[in-house]
């Protein structure tokens, strides 16, 4: 049983087993202007929502359209996306787990904001754990560091994926923080590189990651699987 993640650019995920694809954060192509994929080429057995801004909620409601996939996200953001018609969704809140047929999500913290792109309050930002086929795998979703990240990584995480662009996140030198408090096995970076505003040098990072954390560093390219 192998577990999978492929980066499609940006804050966009798909973490796949044998038989199930999870989508976090819908931002497809040519939207997405780190993106290659277009939403019409993506499967979708759920969709996971981080929170309400546009480049992580942009493509949710066509995503949910074209596969049908529920959604899963803060009830806020749930809320909204079905007055727009999509018709499965599935409420979460901070703190919260469900375990699904393909394994649990647990809602955690983010700092940040949550604001959705008509101006409709989205609730508070999130991240995920997500365990599929005995994998745990963290995804923070845009957020500080903080130091109950301990918490989060409690019960060992094979996988933290982590915002490292700064401005709008944390940036590269809290994210080395982020991993002394989540002690994950593999670093993957995200939310980078995307605009100007959060251009990072992902390989001097990496390699500060590997100087100075006993944490593999892993980074990806757009649109090739990872396997786990
Ligand atoms: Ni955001
Ligand atoms: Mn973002």
């Amino acid at each position: 049983m192998t577990v999978s993640i492929t980066w499609h650019g940006h804050a966009t995920l798909s973490l796949s087993a044998d038989d199930v694809t999870l989508v976090i954060d819908p931002y497809f192509a040519p939207d997405n202007p780190a993106a290659r994929t277009s939403v019409e080429d993506v499967a979708a057995d759920y969709i996971l929502v981080t929170h309400g801004h546009g480049d992580h909620v942009h493509h949710a409601e066509r995503l949910a359209a074209l596969t049908g996939a529920p959604v899963i996200a803060k009830p806020e953001i749930c809320k909204w996306l079905r007055a727009k018609g999509v018709k499965d969704t599935h409420g979460m809140n901070t703190g919260g787990s469900f375990t699904f047929p393909f394994g649990q999500v647990t809602m955690t913290p983010a700092f940040h904001s949550s604001g959705l792109p008509d101006g409709t309050y989205g609730g508070e930002p999130g991240g995920f754990v997500v365990q599929l086929e005995g994998k745990r795998i963290y995804v923070a979703g845009d957020t500080s560091v903080f130091s109950d990240m301990a918490l989060i990584g409690r019960h060992g995480l094979d996988v933290a994926i982590l915002p490292i662009g700064d401005n709008f996140t944390m940036g590269p030198d809290d994210a080395l923080l982020a991993l002394g408090y989540l002690k994950p096995a593999v670093a993957i970076p995200y939310h980078y590189n995307t605009w100007s505003l959060i251009e990072v040098d992902v390989e001097a990072w990496s390699q500060e990651c590997s100087n100075t954390q006993p944490v593999k560093p892993v980074v990806l390219s757009i649109d090739k699987p990872y396997s786990l």
